[in-house]
């Protein structure tokens, strides 16, 4: 069974090919013009994710070494994530399957990044703990099998990845800021700033990174901090306080929802799951407290079709398709 898997929720236009659940290929096509707006700009993202989709598509195709009447289904991002890029992969997708007379399987982007850690091996046997840490996601979610999984706490502000671009950004950072902080607080001290850990009520599963990005704020004033002469040192130790206190709270969320639901193995996905400092602290962790930690390789932390046509096979290996008036949905939930 062949499976073609479309992602195009934020600024990666991305497709894959998975045959018999083995991934043939992974195409992605990344649009950083947008660093110079300091974000993603919705318009432009969906006006080049029209550009890209049908060379990335064809490439995955080519890559597989398949033709496309091979294909038994085609995948595609539903939501979350922004409305004009979800429909560019949503509608192309529900077009080729119309074409090639073959079902649509519309998935949900939060449930990819599940798939995210079985798209190769070694991979976390059910029931475990997933934690997606993203631009705009932070979620830890139970995951009992293949389709069945509970929400256990997700951010109630901002996002971690999202944290860490403001937080660049105060700093004179370019977007998007996360991989050059991670770099920079390797220069730095952690210990140098104690900015607070935002752990929530006692036993709360929730996130919330906006009073940690305002302590920043805050310190970065009182410091009379200025981005056209800053002190690279001063920089280094604001990043690594910063990352310490993040990676503090996400490491001890996890731990916490394992022991909770007394799994022994933890994944990790999302684009901030690439964090150096969090990588290591997890391995020290899940070590300590005899877990499991299951990371994927970078290529699958961020956005990407292999997950997408995972999870994508799965489904049309169980038999759950979807209908051709399947639209796009920017805030849906993970049911
Ligand atoms: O999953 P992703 O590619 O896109 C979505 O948001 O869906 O995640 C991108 C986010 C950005 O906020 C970026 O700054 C962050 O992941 N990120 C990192 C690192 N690499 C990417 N944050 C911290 N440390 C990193 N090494
Ligand atoms: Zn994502």
């Amino acid at each position: 069974m062949i499976v073609l898997g479309i992602e195009t929720s934020c600024d990666e236009t991305s497709a894959a090919i998975v045959k018999d659940g083995k991934l043939l290929s992974n195409v992605t096509a990344f649009q950083l013009f947008h660093s110079k707006y300091g974000g993603v700009v919705p318009e432009l993202a969906s006006r080049a994710h029209e550009k890209q989709i049908v060379p990335v598509v064809a490439e995955s195709i080519e890559r597989a070494g398949i033709s496309k009447d091979k294909i038994d289904g085609i995948a595609a991002v539903h939501g979350p994530g922004l409305i004009g890029s979800i429909l560019v992969g949503l509608c192309f997708g529900k077009s080729m399957a119309f074409g090639l007379n073959i079902p649509f399987i519309g998935v949900n982007h939060m449930e990819a990044h599940i798939f995210s850690n079985m798209i190769e091996g070694p991979k976390p046997a059910f029931p475990f703990i997933n934690l997606t840490v993203s631009g705009g996601h932070t979620q830890l979610v139970l995951v009992e099998d293949f389709f069945k999984h509970t929400l256990l706490g997700e951010t109630i502000d901002d996002a971690a990845g999202e944290a860490f671009d403001k937080v660049a950004k105060m700093l004179g950072i370019p977007y998007p800021g996360g991989p050059i902080v991670d770099k920079m607080a390797k220069k730095g001290n952690p210990e140098s700033i104690r900015f607070p850990r935002p752990y929530l009520d006692e036993g709360s599963l929730d996130f919330s990174f906006s009073g940690l990005k305002t302590s920043v704020l805050y310190f970065l004033r009182k410091e009379g901090f200025e981005k056209t002469k800053p002190d690279e040192q001063f920089v280094c130790d604001v990043c690594a306080s910063f990352q310490a206190a993040v990676v503090d709270v996400l490491v001890h969320k996890l731990v916490v929802a394992a022991k909770k639901f007394n799994v022994r193995d933890v994944a990790v996905a999302g684009g901030v799951s690439a964090n150096s400092e969090l990588r290591e602290r997890l391995e020290i962790e899940s070590k300590k407290n005899n877990l499991r930690l299951f990371i994927p390789r970078f290529e699958f932390c961020t956005d990407n079709g292999a997950m997408v046509a995972m999870a994508g096979y799965e489904k049309l290996k169980r038999g759950i398709v979807s209908g051709l008036d399947l639209t796009a949905d920017p805030s849906l939930k993970l049911s």
